[in-house]
C-alpha cells in the first residue's frame, strides 16, 4: 500500500521537476521575456499579432536582447538599410538601374526624437548580415523587400552619442516590394517617403547621407567599389574601430 503510494507520488514529482526545469531553459533561451519591453509589448493590439502572422519569417516583437549582439574589436555591429522604390505606382516598372531621381526613400523617425533616418539595428550572432538587414527594416519601419547585398554600400565607422559606444554600420539598398500597416514598432515610429533630395536633407546621420550618395552614385553607374569610411562621430570626435 504504502508503496503503491510512493510510486505514485515520485514520479509526478519526477514529471514536476522535469517541467520545473524545462521553464528554467526556455527563460533563459528566451531572455528577453525578463526585460521590462517585453510586457510594454505585451499591451499591443493581439488583432495586430494575428495579421502578422503571414510574414512568417518574423517576429512580431522587435528584438531588444544585447546577449546576441555581434563585436568587431569592441565595436557593435550594426546593419543598415536604405528601402526605396520606383515614383511610379507601377511597381513592374522599377529595374536595377533606375535613375536616382525616379525613386522614393523611406525614413523614420527615431523612437525618442523626431529625427529622420533609415533603419537600422543589431547584427546578432544567429544571423547573416542580410537577414538581420531585412529583420531591422521589418521590425522599424514595416517593409519587406528585397535586400541587394550585390548593391553593399559600405561599412562606416561612428560613436553613437545616445550609447556612448563605437559602431560599425554596415548599409545596403532595399528594394520595397510590400509596405505593411501594422508592424512592432508602428506606434513609436513615424514613416516618410520622401525623394532623393528631400532624403538626404532629412536624414540626421552624416554616415547614412554619405550610404544614400554612394548609392546614387552606383546608379549613375560610375563604378566604385563599396567603402570603408571613418566618420566624425555626431559629437564631432574622430573614431577608428580597428
Ligand atoms: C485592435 O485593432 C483593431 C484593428 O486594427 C481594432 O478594431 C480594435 O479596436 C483594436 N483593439 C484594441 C483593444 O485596441
Ligand atoms: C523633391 O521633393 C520636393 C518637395 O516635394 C520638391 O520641391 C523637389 O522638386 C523634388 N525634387 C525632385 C528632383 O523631384
Amino acid at each position: 500500500m504504502i508503496y503503491k503510494l510512493y510510486a505514485s507520488i515520485f514520479p509526478s514529482l519526477y514529471n514536476g521537476l522535469i517541467a520545473f526545469l524545462y521553464i528554467l531553459l526556455s527563460s533563459l533561451e528566451y531572455p528577453f521575456l525578463f526585460q521590462k519591453s517585453f510586457f510594454v509589448r505585451r499591451r499591443k493590439n493581439l488583432s495586430l499579432f494575428f495579421n502578422m502572422q503571414i510574414k512568417k519569417s518574423f517576429s512580431m516583437s522587435s528584438r531588444t536582447g544585447r546577449d546576441l549582439q555581434r563585436y568587431n574589436h569592441g565595436c557593435r555591429q550594426v546593419v543598415g538599410c536604405i528601402p526605396y522604390r520606383c515614383k511610379k505606382t507601377d511597381q513592374s516598372s522599377c529595374v536595377q538601374r533606375t535613375p536616382i531621381d525616379d525613386l522614393e526613400f523611406l525614413l523614420i523617425s527615431s523612437q525618442k526624437n523626431p529625427r529622420m533616418m533609415f533603419p537600422k539595428g543589431g547584427w546578432e550572432i544567429d544571423e547573416s548580415l542580410e537577414e538581420a538587414a531585412s529583420r531591422e527594416t521589418f521590425e522599424e519601419a514595416g517593409v519587406v523587400g528585397e535586400v541587394e547585398v550585390q548593391e553593399y554600400l559600405g561599412t562606416w565607422s561612428f560613436k553613437s552619442k545616445s550609447q556612448g559606444t563605437f559602431h560599425e554600420g554596415h548599409m545596403f539598398p532595399l528594394r520595397v516590394t510590400e509596405e505593411l500597416d501594422d508592424w512592432p514598432e508602428k506606434t513609436v515610429r513615424r514613416r516618410l517617403w520622401v525623394n532623393f533630395s528631400e532624403a538626404r536633407e532629412v536624414c540626421w546621420h552624416p554616415w547614412m547621407k554619405e550610404a544614400l550618395d554612394v548609392f546614387a552614385s552606383k546608379l549613375s553607374k560610375r563604378k566604385e567599389g563599396p567603402h570603408i569610411f571613418h566618420l566624425l562621430s555626431d559629437e564631432g570626435t574622430v573614431v577608428c574601430c580597428s
